[in-house]
């Protein structure tokens, strides 16, 4: 039997950028979709319309993070040793959230605004500067680690360092930025730590030093919150702290870069609707913010695994099944979000499925995101008269992060 989801379980499919094709076929015609993978995987389902993707989403009862939210097979010895807050249900992801949700909150997140355009238009002001540039290394990724930087109460030298874990984890399938590829035999010797890499070693390292530091020295920031936590009157095991202390670091940054390339890309791609916002940078909110976020997606899909029996929009699935939902699909499925392949900068709302939606899952770091995303754009758009590629976007090798790892542009100023 052929199976046409199939190439969804292949990294180099998404080095073209996301199947978009594929996606509308599967909505269409197969929209629960079983994927096969090489052995001694066992292939997955993969869920790509919007209202199937909220239900199990929702549903954390029956479609469990507790078994991985990759799509990497976990034995019970792995999970012991890799699970985070993500890859964790009620009840006990509910009091592991409580812990930082507070420094996430709007109120928080919108005191950073200030701070925040000072290191956007400084990035803008050198990389715009030089006329023709990577806008990946010069803007996408110097500023989300930057916050990072300040999240964590950490010198700003420090934001190469955090970059450079942040691409060889998320890149463990990309032979450029993998110093062990996922699936190796070398991969092995890592198989008790995040994305089987060593990079999360470093990173562990790292956060316990910073850790030993705060417990002296208590602060304000995220790793103060963090080292000091109690749960029942205890501190957190350091396996919990470590694989906490690395989810934050990562998804602070690699994610919030993503979004911010791949908006730049769509300003590019839509002239029209470049010219309504650099007459009014200002418009970038709201749900103009989240059609770019709808449009470029950076998360392509979250796992979860059937606890029993179940069906997905009519599908049957059966216990201990992996299943992929395809949040950039459900994007565009025009059974909810109307008219859903335009990039329509009037819609009154969008039922984004970016951040994940219904469950209790949804990005803690969602106001940041958007913070982060807005004041770059809104920066961008006024200072530029024209913006062009220089050479054509070369993608992440991923499943996982609709990634842009480099980006050449060119662009003339007001
Ligand atoms: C545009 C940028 C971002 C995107 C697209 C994104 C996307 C996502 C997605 C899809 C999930 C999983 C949702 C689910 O399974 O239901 C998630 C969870 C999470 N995100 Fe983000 N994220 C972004 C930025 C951030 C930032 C800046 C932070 C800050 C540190 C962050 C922290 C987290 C955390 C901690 C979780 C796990 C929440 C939990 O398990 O309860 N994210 N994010």
């Amino acid at each position: 039997m052929t199976h046409v989801a199939a190439p969804l379980a292949d990294p180099d499919t998404f080095t073209a950028g996301p199947p978009w094709d594929l996606f509308s076929h599967l909505r269409a015609h197969e929209p629960v979709a079983w994927t096969p993978e090489e052995p001694p995987q066992s292939g997955f389902w993969s869920v790509t319309r919007h209202r199937d993707i909220v239900t199990v989403g929702r549903d954390w009862q029956t479609f469990t993070s507790s078994r991985g939210v990759s799509l990497e097979e976990l034995d019970d010895e792995q999970l012991e040793h890799r699970t985070s807050l993500i890859d964790t249900d009620p009840p006990r992801h509910t009091t592991l959230r409580k812990i930082v949700a507070p420094s996430f909150g709007p109120k928080v997140v919108n005191g950073f605004e200030t701070f925040l355009r000072g290191i956007v238009g400084h990035a803008l002001d050198s990389a715009l500067a030089m006329g023709t540039f990577d806008f990946v290394e010069h803007v996408s990724s110097q500023v989300p680690v930057r916050v990072l930087c300040r999240l964590l109460d950490v010198d700003d030298s420090v934001h190469t360092e955090l970059t450079a874990w942040g691409d060889r984890l998320v890149g463990h399938t990309d032979p450029e930025l993998a110093d062990v590829l996922l699936g190796s035999v070398e991969s092995e010797k890592y198989r008790l730590v995040p994305f089987r890499s060593p990079a999360a070693l470093e990173v562990f390292e790292y956060g316990r030093a910073l850790a030993a530091k705060r417990r002296a020295h208590p602060g304000s920031d995220l790793v103060t919150t963090l080292a000091t936590a109690e749960i029942d009157g205890e501190r957190l095991p350091q396996k919990d702290f470590d694989n906490y202390f690395l989810l934050l670091a990562l998804a602070g940054q690699e994610t919030t870069r993503q979004a911010v390339s791949l908006a730049a890309l769509t300003l590019i791609e839509q002239p029209a609707a470049l010219a309504r916002l650099q007459e009014d940078p200002a418009l970038v909110q709201g749900p103009i913010l989240d059609e770019f976020l709808r449009w470029g997606p950076p998360v392509y899909h979250m796992r979860r695994t059937a606890t029993r029996d179940a069906e997905i929009g009519g599908v049957p699935v059966t216990a201990g099944d992996k299943i992929a939902m395809w949040y950039p699909s459900g994007n565009r499925d025009s059974a909810v979000i109307p008219d859903a392949d335009r990039f329509d900068l009037d819609r009154k709302s969008v039922d984004l499925l970016t951040f994940g939606k219904g469950g209790p899952h949804f990005c803690m770091g969602s106001f940041l995101a958007r913070l982060e995303l807005r004041v770059t754009l809104q920066e961008l758009v006024a200072r530029i008269d024209s913006i062009a590629l220089a050479g054509p976007p070369e993608r992440l090798r991923s499943t996982f992060v609709n990634g842009v790892k480099r980006m050449p542009l060119t662009v003339t100023l007001r």
